[in-house]
């Protein structure tokens, strides 16, 4: 598959969400993860999302036989996917930035969703909106920084 396929899938959520996001929807779909694992995986691939959110890549790994590693800064998504799943020491509390401090071993995929900033906004999610770093240019450095922490993984 090119960068330029066209992937169908459905956009219909398969796991629930959890009461404390009172609705609010900020997950890729477990569709969308199956396809790609299905197209670059195979079963026993250890798969990273550096931004795990609430747990997609997480469960769909654990349903398709691939190994699960993730990063994830908020403590209350962190424990609600933690009770969820097996894998549970392959999942981390923490900053996705300081990756390198992590000690994981290398991964064959990486799927992540990271959280979003329009240019137009100055708070920055990455830094929970601290003023010390508003912005879209530091929203993209510190992408950037992400990038290539999980390319060297
Ligand atoms: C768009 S959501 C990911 C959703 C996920 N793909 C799913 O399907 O549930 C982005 C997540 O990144 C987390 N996050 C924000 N900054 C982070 C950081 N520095 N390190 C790790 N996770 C972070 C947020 O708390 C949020 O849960």
């Amino acid at each position: 598959m090119t960068i330029s396929d066209l992937l169908t899938v459905y956009n219909r959520h398969q796991f629930p969400l959890p009461d404390f996001q009172n609705g609010g929807e900020i997950r890729f779909t477990g569709a969308l993860v199956s396809a790609l694992l299905d197209r670059f995986t195979k079963p026993g691939d250890a798969v990273f999302d550096p931004f795990v959110g609430l747990g997609t890549t997480f469960f769909v790994c654990e349903q398709r036989g691939r190994l699960p590693y993730g990063i994830e800064a908020d403590r209350q998504r962190y424990e609600w996917v933690r009770e969820r799943i097996t894998a549970k020491h392959h999942l981390i509390c923490g900053d996705s930035a300081e990756l390198a401090a992590f000690d994981l071993p290398e991964m064959d995929f990486c799927i992540t969703s990271p959280p979003y900033m329009p240019h137009w906004h100055k708070w920055n999610p990455l830094y929970n909106g601290d003023p010390d770093y508003d912005g879209y240019d530091i929203y993209l450095k510190r992408c950037r920084k992400y990038s290539a922490g999980s390319a060297n993984a």
